[in-house]
């Protein structure tokens, strides 16, 4: 069996005893159905919340705890070496202590020790014992020697406490491990400290109580930039129209909008304590010049015409903002274009054009029409600089694309913002 993509990986999925394991479940499923080869490995506190027998039934493959099983085979040794993504959740405060001290007494630490691929924690435990500075400082440990943790969920924990410290949602794990195994390197934490500000989805104009003007975005590329942003370590807030992603991205703030001038509002307010700003949001153009308070009826004398006024340019005011001193001049801005290209030029023109008229410091460019970009899973495009540098994009998932376009935002945020991958 093949990936979508059409390879098949190796999966090591690493469980720690929490509560959280039984949802790990989904993450497990979602790699073997994608075509994936997948190991568990249970740690023996993991058993008491989801049995061997779960694991092997999702798996396939056969489960153990400890390095005594199978020694033959030597299995701390090949499971690690021959994984080409280890996924470790719910990575709980005693496991990520172990890992991080390298330490190797069961069999998943010391599969650990000898792994070369990337390694993703995913946290889940109250929010005292995420943010206790020993487990903040073993996560600066496992970081720096390379592996990615994932920043945890806010929301309800077990029993009655709600904060940070929430397994993300297993579909949000799944699409950060499938970054990993696309481009191992697709999340350095390199924008700790940076505050990236991002719109996202479709905007909605009413025209009366029940109906408004409206397009096909679905959210997913403003969400899988938020994503890998909020990965690499930025404070991330998302200002989201309508979309059609039930996936969240975890540890991102969302704020909530319908129409352009809300969206123009917020994101005006916001740029100003943002260090990148990107507008993702499908903004609609025009707007009904009246909205009705009362249903539009059919009536006899068939539909009148809908009358149209200009929506403002959210992104040309951003930029303007900026000329004007009203946000810092360092603030970087990202716009994105959506073209079909037409008899007076291709797609990669009409971007040029854009990117000029729009006067952003980079302009991610996609073909859209025919199921191209809108409400898929995947895009490809290009990126132009200001600069006049150009980027191709090569086809792949929303999130892959996204780490690409935060490679060259990074370049472009002042120093002492955030960490360079060298420090
Ligand atoms: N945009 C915006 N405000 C608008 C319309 C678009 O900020 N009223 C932003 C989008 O979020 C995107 C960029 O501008 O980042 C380009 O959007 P697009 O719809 O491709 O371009 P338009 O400005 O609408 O130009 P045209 O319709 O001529 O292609």
């Amino acid at each position: 069996m093949t990936t979508p993509t059409g390879t098949r990986r190796r999966v090591l999925i690493g469980v720690g005893g929490g509560i959280a394991a039984y949802k790990v479940c989904s993450v497990i499923r979602h790699f073997t159905e994608s075509g994936h080869d997948v190991r568990v490995v249970p740690t023996r506190a993991a058993l008491e919340f989801v049995g061997k027998a779960t694991y092997e039934a999702l798996s396939g493959n056969p489960v153990s705890t400890t390095v005594f099983d199978d020694v033959d085979e030597v299995a701390h040794v090949r499971l690690g070496q021959g994984a080409d993504l280890v996924v470790i959740a719910p990575a709980t405060a005693d496991l990520m202590a172990r890992a991080a001290q390298g330490r190797a007494d069961d069999l998943l630490t010391a599969s650990l020790l000898t792994v070369r691929c990337p390694v993703l924690f995913v946290p889940a435990m109250h929010t005292e014992m995420w943010e206790h500075p020993a487990t903040q400082a073993n996560v600066a440990t496992l970081r720096s020697h390379g592996s990615v943790v994932m920043t945890p969920a806010s929301g309800r924990l077990t029993g009655t406490d709600s904060g940070r410290g929430r397994l993300p949602d297993p579909q949000e794990i799944a699409l950060v491990g499938e970054l990993l195994l696309d481009r191992p390197d697709a999340l350095p934490y390199d924008l700790a400290g940076v505050r990236v500000l991002i719109s996202a989805g479709g905007t909605r104009e009413p025209l009366d109580p029940v109906r408004y003007l409206g397009n096909h975005s679905s959210g997913k590329q403003g969400f899988a930039l938020a994503r890998a942003a909020a990965q690499r370590g930025a404070s991330v807030t998302v200002v989201a129209g309508s979309t059609a992603d039930p996936g969240m991205p975890a540890g991102v703030d969302i704020v909530r909008i319908a129409t352009a001038e809300q969206l123009a509002e917020e994101m005006t307010k916001r740029a100003a304590d943002a260090d990148v700003v990107i507008m993702a949001a499908a903004v609609a153009d025009f707007r009904p010049i009246s909205v009705a308070d009362a249903k539009i009826k059919k009536g006899d004398a068939g539909p009148a015409p809908i009358e149209l006024t200009t929506n403002p340019d959210i992104l040309r005011g951003l930029v303007t903002a900026r000329d004007e001193g009203r946000i810092p001049h360092e603030t970087v801005i990202v716009g994105f274009a959506a073209e079909t290209g037409d008899e007076t030029g291709g797609v990669l023109d009409h971007g040029r054009a854009k990117l000029a008229r729009k006067g952003c410091d980079l302009l991610v460019v996609n073909a859209v029409g025919d199921g191209k970009a809108f409400g898929t899973e995947d895009n490809t495009g290009w990126l132009l600089a200001a600069n006049g540098d150009e980027t191709a994009l090569p086809f792949g998932s929303k999130t892959l694309m996204s780490s690409r376009i935060l490679d060259e935002v990074r370049q472009l945020v002042p120093d002492g913002r955030g960490a360079r991958p060298t420090d």
